[in-house]
């Protein structure tokens, strides 16, 4: 069995991590902008120096591409992730998946092995949708699951257009997303939650992804004087949007750990401390790994919404941001996960990808499954956001072996 180049991928993660970093010291490679423009140069050159063919699509995805005269009529294995960020990101989110893709490429081809199949790494646009939404969004377009056309024109919250951005780094491809069917999507990721490490396992076989429901609701009141306007004569915006928080996590109390509701942006109009908000608009992220029990929960978020309408007096609007639906992996690629890190003695167990993952919508174009390692503390989407040596290599190596299957490795 092929070694990857073990301390080639920890110095490209160590590399790639240090892109995008703003004033405040925070690293921020929003889809698009100018630290994702950095880092894209970083990775392209990367596949480049690898001797692949890198190809980028209209949505700006990017692909290394490994083919040989002999396997390039043959369907590739495809692998990838993202190398976006949130703001104040780590640096192992997606990142991680991407380099290790690239590495288990490169160290084939330089061990000169022929494979059955093309092998493919993809670092798909705008997985994070911190920018712009939905999230997954370059692979939901690689899918096919929304047009190349619209995923273009979305505006993002600072007022810019994606295809313009694209433009503007030198990323807006001339081919069409989907040009490539894979046979099989692999996608190797941390986990980014607590389970792996408190459990004590290296490697988890991911076999399913919770459904992800985003909206932007916004909540009009009126604007008044904090001082003179008695609490029963208020429209207050602000204590409606607090209401709709405390019930949704109220759903999530009662849910058994199921339901996971969050509000991570939220702003007031007029924004003063003497003023009674006339506006709030707000986000609202619900997951659960049931497709009937996360519609149940935007139902009753919605008729808490019509209730709030009487009996606060404000006016509701909702926008929806994103809807995935949860996701079942394919049990013969979760298998052999099981079955390499059985071989290389590894522990580990089944487990759901609470994250939304591009591997979520290369599912809908082929057999697709992901590896997860362990994410110490828990902690993701904060630049504590770690992961050991150790356990990165454990995961590649788990990678590396049954990509090499994937792809009939001679
Ligand atoms: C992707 O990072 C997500 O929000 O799950
Ligand atoms: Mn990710
Ligand atoms: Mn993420």
């Amino acid at each position: 069995m092929i070694t990857i180049n073990e301390k080639r991928v920890l110095d490209r993660i160590n590399a790639l991590g240090k892109v995008g970093i703003d004033a405040e010291g925070r690293r921020i490679r929003l889809a698009a902008d100018d630290g994702d423009k950095a880092g894209r140069d970083l990775v392209a050159g990367w596949m480049k120096d690898a001797g692949l063919r890198v190809v980028v699509d209209y949505i700006g995805n990017i692909f290394g591409i490994w083919e040989t005269a002999e396997n390039k009529k043959e369907q590739p294995v495809m692998v990838g992730s993202h190398i976006d960020t949130v703001i104040n990101a780590g640096q192992f989110d997606g990142c991680y998946g991407v380099l290790t893709g690239l590495e288990v490429i490169q160290s084939l081809k330089e061990a000169g092995c022929k494979t059955t199949r093309p092998l493919v790494v993809g670092a798909f646009t705008n997985e994070e949708g911190v920018r712009y939404s939905p999230d997954m969004m370059g692979s939901l377009v690689y899918a096919g699951g929304l047009s190349a056309e619209k995923a273009l024109a979305i505006v993002g919250v600072d007022g810019t257009v994606l295809g313009e951005e694209l433009k503007r780094i030198g990323y807006a491809g001339t081919v069409e997303p989907g040009f490539i069917k894979p046979c099989a999507f692999i996608e190797l990721h941390i986990e980014q939650g607590p389970i792996l490490e408190a459990e004590g396992y290296q490697i988890g076989a991911v076999e399913n992804l919770q459904g992800i429901s985003w909206q932007q609701i916004t909540i009009e009141g009126e604007q008044n004087h904090a001082g003179t306007t008695p609490i029963s004569y208020r429209i207050d915006a602000g204590l409606a949007a607090a209401k709709v928080i405390t019930f949704m996590r109220d759903r999530c109390l009662k849910s058994n750990g199921k339901t996971l509701s969050t509000t991570g942006c939220i702003e007031f109009k007029p924004n003063a401390i003497n003023v009674i908000p006339s506006k709030a608009v707000f986000t609202v992220d619900v997951r659960n790994p049931n497709e009937e029990a996360l519609q149940a929960e935007e139902k009753a978020l919605a008729e808490y919404l019509k209730e709030l309408e009487k009996t606060d007096k404000v006016k509701i609007t909702t926008k929806r941001l994103s809807r995935f639906k949860p996701v079942l992996f394919d049990e013969g690629i979760v298998k052999l996960v099981e079955k390499y890190a059985a071989k290389n003695h590894l522990s580990c167990r089944r487990i759901t990808s609470g994250a939304g993952q591009d591997a979520q919508n290369l599912a809908l174009m082929c057999p697709t499954a992901m590896i997860f390692i362990p994410s110490i503390n828990g902690i993701s989407h904060n630049p504590k956001e770690f992961c050991k040596d150790t356990d990165m290599l454990a995961g590649a190596k788990v990678f590396m072996e049954a990509v090499s299957e994937l792809a009939e490795v001679k």
